[in-house]
């Protein structure tokens, strides 16, 4: 009989933003007059720009000739995208990345999840405490991971809590970790790191030899001059971090589906004898097996939001999002909560009242307010107590949110 890979039955029953779509689902069922307001997972409520729907209509036109219609692309992306991308994310702000450091694929979500496939199984892995729990997740699979215990820690994963205890800044652990997940701004936490902290890290995994994956899926929701976009603005990076892109957030295509990830050439591993392998041809290698390319149609709108009209449009999308985190953090403060997060993150991080765990917070909220977020427990062992909710549903319903919580005095 063949055999599974048992490291997936060590996983939680669902993915946690399905065990949320259940419960709401559920509840709904049960209640079918409420009015439900979605701020549990990150999904975007504006429709995409104009620019990237004119770029989606004539790509989609040029599939209908034969002289203009394109099949398989190239597994990395194509170059009119990466060029794009490099130089308008990397080169405008002075750092240098080559085109062909960069690969364009279909999520952040596949690609922080599908890395592990060019790291050993005896990497030992830090990740933040909250954190997107896709990290965790596809490190059990990855047979990284080691037990679970009671308290939801895994026995191989170094956790660097982030808390109000310390800012929301991970300190560096006891043991030295080889590879560290960096997501800012954070996810669930909507914290940021400044110049400096960023470059405590870089610094840490120079001396130390450690990869960094950092995620910057949020980058656009940055406004403060300190906090760096990306973890290349910091010297000595391109040495030890890989970077996580997403045009999710940035331009709405959480149903487009188009990202990228930057694998700089100075970036090398070691293999079990000792020699120095380049990460970038073994992600070059892995996408070229394992992937086919995001769909011409996506990267022909991902690359409109890079021409001024697109990036006007663009950044007024992603204002209309800041303003409906200010009118969460605000209102929920005003309502006597403790908020976090939020200032250059579509995420608002919200300690529970009375000492509540995080589920009967999420309980209460959706019961007595119909608003629907996600626990904090759910990120991980340091997320309890928390809640997290999402900026980025209407700008209607983020006032008619904040309006029943104020009203309900949790
Ligand atoms: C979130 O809600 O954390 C994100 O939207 C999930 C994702 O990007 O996969």
């Amino acid at each position: 009989m063949f055999k599974i890979n048992d490291n997936f039955c060590k996983l939680s029953e669902s993915y946690l933003f399905s065990e949320v779509a259940r419960r709401i689902n559920a509840y709904k069922a049960a209640h079918p007059e409420a009015d439900v307001i979605r701020m549990g997972i990150g999904d975007v409520t504006l429709p995409l720009c104009e620019a990237a729907i004119e770029a989606m209509h004539s790509a989609v036109d040029e599939q209908a000739y034969g002289a203009s219609f394109h099949g398989y692309g190239p597994e990395q992306g194509y170059p009119f995208l990466r060029d794009a991308i490099a130089e308008n994310d990397y080169r405008a702000r002075g750092i240098e990345i080559a085109d062909d450091e960069i690969f364009v694929s279909d999520g952040a979500k596949s690609d922080t999840g599908n890395i592990g496939d060019i790291l050993a199984q005896a990497n030992r892995v830090a990740v933040t405490d909250p954190v997107y729990p896709v990290y965790v997740d596809t490190n059990v699979m990855g047979g990284r991971a080691g037990l679970i215990s009671e308290d939801g820690r895994w026995s191989d994963i170094i956790y660097l809590p982030v808390t109000a205890d310390n800012g929301f800044v991970p300190a560096f652990p006891v043991e030295v970790p080889d590879v560290i997940y960096l997501c800012y701004p954070n996810n669930p936490t909507g914290t940021t790191l400044n110049r400096s902290q960023l470059k405590a890290w870089v610094d840490y995994a120079r001396r130390n030899g450690s990869l960094i994956l950092f995620d910057s899926a949020y980058e656009a929701f940055i406004r403060d001059e300190d906090v760096p976009h990306s973890i290349y603005e910091i010297e000595g990076a391109r040495e030890v971090a890989i970077e996580f892109r997403s045009f999710s957030k940035t331009a709405g295509f959480t149903g487009v589906r188009c990202a990228y990830t930057v694998v700089p050439k100075e970036l090398y591993g070691t293999d079990n004898k000792g020699n120095k392998v380049s990460l970038n041809h073994l992600w070059l290698r892995r996408q070229c097996t394992k992937f086919n390319g995001a769909s011409y149609i996506s990267q022909r709108a991902a690359a409109a939001i890079y021409t001024p009209e697109g990036k006007a449009q663009t950044r007024e999308a992603i204002g209309y999002y800041l303003r409906n985190a200010d009118i969460l953090r605000e209102g929920l403060r005003e309502a006597g909560l403790e908020v976090f997060g939020g200032m250059n993150a579509p995420y608002v991080w919200i300690k529970t009242p009375a000492g509540m765990d995080s589920w009967a917070f999420f309980d209460m909220l959706l019961d007595r307010c119909h608003v629907a977020g996600t626990p904090g427990s759910g990120f991980g062992p340091s997320g309890e107590g928390y809640i997290r909710l999402t900026a980025f549903n209407t700008y209607e319903n983020t006032l008619e949110a904040v309006r029943r919580i104020r009203n309900a005095q949790l």
